[in-house]
């Protein structure tokens, strides 16, 4: 039978990939990242999307990655940041999982993205600028998306893994 994903939602640098990770060790499930999914489809890294298809491009490609991947069933899906900001995601995402907003403050994605060159809305002037803008606007749909909210600033990955799995619903683990 496919049993519902776990699927963390958050912005970058809230460490989804890495407790995704450990999630799915310690839940003995597959795991998947939809941005490397999609630079694995692709053979090309994120940055060179945006450059050749624009930002629009890349929502295209990972809406597209979304439906495959949740598709799957039974998996820990870590999203990127701004999965969120399409409806079509957002209805794909609630149907399909069990989902953890993994809340992390400007100041805490600032000190683990400083020297970030992956991330191409980062690359302006004023990264701080930039984050706070994002988060404002993204913040209300991860709070409305989330079946779970965990708090992550100065707490280390496995800390946040441990303190997710007591939480999880019984049909999870
Ligand atoms: C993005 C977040 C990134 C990646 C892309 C856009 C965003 O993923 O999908 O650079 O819009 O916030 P992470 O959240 O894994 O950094």
């Amino acid at each position: 039978m496919r049993t519902k994903n776990i699927i963390l939602i958050g912005p970058m640098g809230s460490g989804k990939s890495t407790i995704g990770q450990l999630l799915a060790n310690r839940l003995k499930r597959e795991f998947f990242d939809s941005d490397f999914f999609i630079e694995e489809r692709t053979g090309v890294d994120i940055p060179r999307i945006f450059d050749i298809e624009g930002e629009e491009g890349f929502r295209i490609r990972e809406t597209r990655a979304l439906e495959e991947l949740t598709g799957k069933g039974n998996i820990v899906l870590a999203t990127g940041g701004g999965a969120v900001t399409r409806k079509e995601n957002r209805e794909l995402l609630q149907k399909s999982g069990f989902i953890i907003f993994l809340d992390t403050s400007v100041e805490q994605q600032l000190e683990r993205l400083q020297h970030d060159k992956k991330r191409p809305l980062l690359q302006t002037e004023n990264p701080r600028e930039r984050l706070e803008k994002l988060l404002a606007e993204r913040k209300p749909l991860y709070l409305k998306l989330a079946d779970l909210r965990i708090p992550t600033d100065r707490k280390f990955a496995r800390k946040v893994a441990a303190e997710i799995i007591p939480q999880l619903p019984a049909y999870l683990n």
